[in-house]
């Protein structure tokens, strides 16, 4: 399973990349919205980070602004995936995107019925928010499931990206499920890493290795 990063924060994607398991990024204006800072600008610099997808979301509602501003935003760099909500106009702008050769991703999907639809607009990518329908008492892995099973079932090539990660639990579901990549936030990543027996194994070893004696210096 890709793994990428959910931010909009250059010095967090930094260090994550350090750790070699990051596969490419997305935003949200949300997320960009934290640093203040022009659009246009950061996705670029996140691109000079990163070496793989990037999304970068419309923030336009009607086809024809969304298709401008999709392929405004695709111009910054060849790896920019643009992200598009799932809604009517956002659906016909797929369509056009995919037939011009821009990568999309399409975003805020909350049903399979939605994910079959912007699989057959031609979408690359398809974002279903695990987290947000848990939040609202539903089951968000058993959403991510269907999609892969109807995706398989008809050999759509869209790729399932599980998104709205809360959790290392929700990062296992995905990768079980089949999703082709899944999209963490920063502080999810570092809980990855993290288990109290590597700790306590880790300052078991240490405190043994001070009591191996040094090696004696060698005399000519
Ligand atoms: C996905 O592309 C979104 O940016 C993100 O995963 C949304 O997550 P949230 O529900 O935690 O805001």
């Amino acid at each position: 399973m890709k793994v990428f990063i959910d931010s909009g924060d250059i010095a967090e994607i930094r260090e994550a990349q350090s750790m070699g398991v990051i596969d490419g990024v997305t935003t949200n204006p949300s997320l960009l919205a934290k640093g203040g800072r022009p659009t246009k600008q950061v996705i670029a610099e996140i691109c000079e980070v990163v070496d793989g997808p990037v999304s970068a979301e419309v923030v336009a509602v009607e086809r024809d602004a969304i298709l401008r501003e999709g392929r405004e935003l695709a111009k910054i760099h060849r790896n920019v995936v643009v992200k598009v909500p799932l809604i009517d106009e956002g659906l016909k702008a797929v369509r056009i995107f995919a037939a011009e050769g821009i990568k999309t991703n399409v975003t805020l999907c909350f049903s399979a019925a939605q994910a079959l639809l912007a699989a057959k607009a031609g979408a690359t990518y398809i974002s279903p928010f695990v987290g947000r329908v848990d939040d609202a008492a539903g089951d968000g892995m058993e959403l991510v499931l269907q999609i892969v099973t109807i995706y398989r079932n008809y050999g759509f090539p869209t790729q399932v990206l599980t998104a709205s990660v809360r959790h290392p639990v929700h990062f296992v579901q995905a990768a079980l499920a089949g999703s082709h990549a899944a999209t963490l936030p920063f502080k999810v990543i570092k809980q990855l890493t993290r288990h109290p027996l590597t700790d306590v194994g880790l300052a078991q070893f240490l405190a043994d290795a001070k009591k191996i004696p040094e090696m004696a210096p060698r005399t000519p």
